[in-house]
């Protein structure tokens, strides 16, 4: 059967990697989580004293990009790729809040966006991937095949951050998590650089009443469609 490229876009905390995580494991295919590049990055900043406050160097960062390596590398244990910077593994420091709070001011700059969008569509050159962001859909594989667009009512995606952040000890208030998650929306939304938008094709999935099985559902659906009318159309003709 074909393979096809899977973009999932939309608001922060909407469960976009929950889904993308399960998706790639039902189908085999490859999940590139997009935002833990610009965490990724955004630790080199705030280890090098790029960025201090929010206000980043950018003469600094554009300088030093060449020195900071971003890759994935699959882990046979939890069964997903997880993020390298510069060969460290550093899949749990991006999730603090210290990372959350200055991966806005990073992941809005041009320099960095075109670094990244070069490494996301080498990764998903041979399709058979799903991979989750901002601009995936508007941006990064226009021809994706499948293009998601998520969103959740605001305190639902809080409560969920909340959960995820206490579930590996770090303990926040409600208040701060859902100012950190509205600001991320509007810097996100805002921003110059391939803002998040939804692609006109892309399809909305408000998960505000979903569960994560009543979601793989619905996408999973959506996708054996798509798989079946892809193969159809690629049937070479019967000869008579
Ligand atoms: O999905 P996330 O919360 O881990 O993303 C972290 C930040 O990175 C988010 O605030 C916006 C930015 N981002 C982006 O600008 N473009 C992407 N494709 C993915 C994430």
């Amino acid at each position: 059967m074909s393979k096809i490229t899977v973009a999932i876009d939309g608001y922060s905390s909407c469960g976009k990697s929950t889904l993308a995580k399960a998706l790639a494991q039902k189908l085999n295919y490859n999940y590139i989580d997009t935002g833990a590049m610009y965490r990724a990055v955004t630790i080199y900043c705030l280890r090098n004293d790029i960025i201090r406050d929010s206000v980043v160097d950018k003469r600094k960062l554009i300088e030093c990009l060449n020195e900071i390596e971003v890759s994935f590398v699959y882990n046979t244990i939890t069964k997903t790729s997880e993020v390298f910077l510069n060969g460290e593994h550093v899949e749990k420091e991006i999730r603090t809040m210290q990372v959350a709070n200055n991966v806005s001011a990073i992941s809005s700059i041009k320099e960095v966006r075109e670094k990244m969008v070069i490494l996301q569509r080498e990764m998903g050159k041979n399709k058979g991937v799903i991979m989750d962001g901002r601009d995936i859909g508007s941006h990064v594989f226009p021809n994706a095949e499948l293009k998601l667009f998520m969103t959740a009512d605001n305190d639902v995606r809080t409560q969920r951050r909340l959960d995820e952040l206490m579930s590996k000890g770090e303990h926040h208030s409600f208040e701060d998590v859902k100012r950190n998650l509205e600001k991320r929306d509007h810097d996100d939304t805002t921003r110059k650089e391939n803002p998040l938008i939804k692609a006109e094709d892309a399809i909305v999935l408000d998960n505000t009443d979903l569960n994560k099985e009543e979601q793989l559902v619905f996408v999973l659906k959506l996708i054996n469609d798509l798989l079946l009318t892809k193969d159809e159309f690629n049937k070479p003709l019967a000869k008579h």
